[in-house]
């Protein structure tokens, strides 16, 4: 029986499809190619091209990361994500704002990659999007705060059936934890893997003066 180690490399990576990409088509500003991309991914069938992995920094300093699902890039290019303010990451970007967001779409070979910094946004978007999830995570969210600990699953059930209750028989009901957050980005990265494995990484910057781009080696 092969070792992990050996069924981990035989294992094929980035055998994406390539889409075409031209350097010399690059837009001046990261959000036209970031909509682009991810438009792409639509089209192409990519599962889940919306979701996206956040990476945080918590008050030790110490990285931390996890998947979540990117609701819209707004007009001036700011990533919109939502999620509860109790939670790990809710608490971090309250702390820290500075934070990093990726995507990979593998069939396509291409991620992409975001710094920038959180700013929360008004309460009033945040119940427009609360309002439009699905019932069952509202329930969930209403039910207990995001990251706690369960002790007692009978209770966590209870609490769950009792939240499911309230969202079916009011179904405004709204929660002042739920947030939105816009991630203003500092630097944008679009990296098309290549068959030949001379990817193409093209990286944004944001200066004094407005985006810059240059292509990256591999
Ligand atoms: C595909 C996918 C989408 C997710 N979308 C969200 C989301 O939009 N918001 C969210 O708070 N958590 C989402 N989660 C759950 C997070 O990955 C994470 O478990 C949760 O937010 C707690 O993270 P934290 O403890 O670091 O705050 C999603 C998970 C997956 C796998």
């Amino acid at each position: 029986m092969p070792s992990l180690r050996e069924s981990l490399r035989a294992l094929p990576s980035i055998v994406g499809v390539p889409l075409p990409f031209d350097l010399n088509d690059a837009p001046e500003n990261p959000r036209d190619l970031t909509v682009e991309w991810l438009l792409a991914a639509i089209d192409a069938g990519v599962t889940e091209p919306h979701a996206a992995t956040l990476s945080t920094v918590d008050a030790d300093g110490w990285p931390d990361a996890r998947v979540l699902i990117l609701k819209n890039v707004t007009e001036n290019g700011a990533f919109e994500i939502a999620t509860t303010l109790g939670s790990a990451k809710g608490l971090q970007l309250q702390n820290n704002p500075r934070c990093a967001l990726s995507f990979h779409w593998a069939s396509l070979a291409r991620a992409v990659r975001i710094r920038g910094v959180a700013e929360r946004a008004d309460p009033a978007t945040a119940a427009t999007d609360f309002a439009a999830r699905h019932p069952d995570a509202r329930a969930l969210v209403l039910a207990g705060a995001q990251g706690s600990i369960i002790d007692d699953t009978a209770e966590h059930e209870r609490s769950l059936v009792e939240a499911r209750r309230l969202v079916a028989s009011a179904p405004d009901t709204g929660s002042s934890d739920w947030s939105v957050w816009r991630i203003a980005p500092v630097s944008v990265e679009f990296w098309q893997g290549d068959p030949s494995r001379d990817h193409l990484r093209l990286r944004y910057d944001l200066g004094a003066d407005g985006w810059v781009h240059h292509r990256l080696s591999a």
